[in-house]
């Protein structure tokens, strides 16, 4: 590869195979049960009777539980590749954005559990469902990213 004579080698930063696949079971069980609560919520006809769609609280469940999932995932990589990723420097803009919106998210989800006030919740609502749809395409954009870079090294 380019080593330089006085620096030690490149470590590996590319998650392993196991941790790449966690990283993308946890992103698409956030998106699903997401996108299946904003159905729920603004999409799906309501059943007679009902205040809202039977869907919502579960979909909100499955979402709890993925959130808890993926912010261990989140931390099961932080110092076997964000950490050496940062430091080594490269794809910093896309990596850095990604666990932007992680943090966004984890805060704005704070939020709906926690703010009392009507339109400070709506706020965090729609920061929430906005990062929350651009998460996936940032995931894959990082992950192009790092495969045109392993296929054009240098
Ligand atoms: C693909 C990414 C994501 C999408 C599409 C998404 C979408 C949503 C939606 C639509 C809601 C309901 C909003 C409302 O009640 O007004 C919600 C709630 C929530 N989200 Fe996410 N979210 C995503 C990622 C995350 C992440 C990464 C976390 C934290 C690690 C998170 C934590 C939460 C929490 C704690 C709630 C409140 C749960 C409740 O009210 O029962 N979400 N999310
Ligand atoms: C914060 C700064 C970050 C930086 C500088 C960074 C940098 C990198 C680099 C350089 C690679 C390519 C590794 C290689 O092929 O040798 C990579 C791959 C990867 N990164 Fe990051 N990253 C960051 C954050 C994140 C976060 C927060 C996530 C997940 C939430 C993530 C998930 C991944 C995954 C899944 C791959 C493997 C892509 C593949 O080859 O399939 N990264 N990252």
């Amino acid at each position: 590869m380019h080593e330089h004579p006085h620096s030690r080698p490149r470590k590996a930063v590319r998650p392993g195979r196991r941790q790449r696949h966690t990283v993308h079971l946890a992103t698409l069980l956030l998106l699903g049960s997401g996108v299946a609560w904003m159905l729920a919520h603004y999409l799906l006809p309501l059943p007679e009777d009902a205040a809202r769609h039977p869907l919502e609280p579960w979909a909100m469940r499955a979402h709890g539980a993925a959130a808890m999932f993926g912010l261990a995932v989140l931390g099961s990589i932080w110092t076997t590749h964000v950490q050496p990723a940062w430091q080594r420097g490269t794809h910093r803009l896309s990596g850095g954005g990604l666990f932007l919106l992680w943090g966004v998210l984890t805060l704005s989800g704070y939020g709906l559990y926690y703010l009392a006030d009507e339109s400070q919740r709506t706020t965090s609502s729609w920061v929430h469902m906005a990062c929350g749809l651009i998460l996936p395409f940032g995931l894959v954009v990082h992950i192009l990213q790092a495969i045109r870079a392993r296929r054009h090294p240098g």
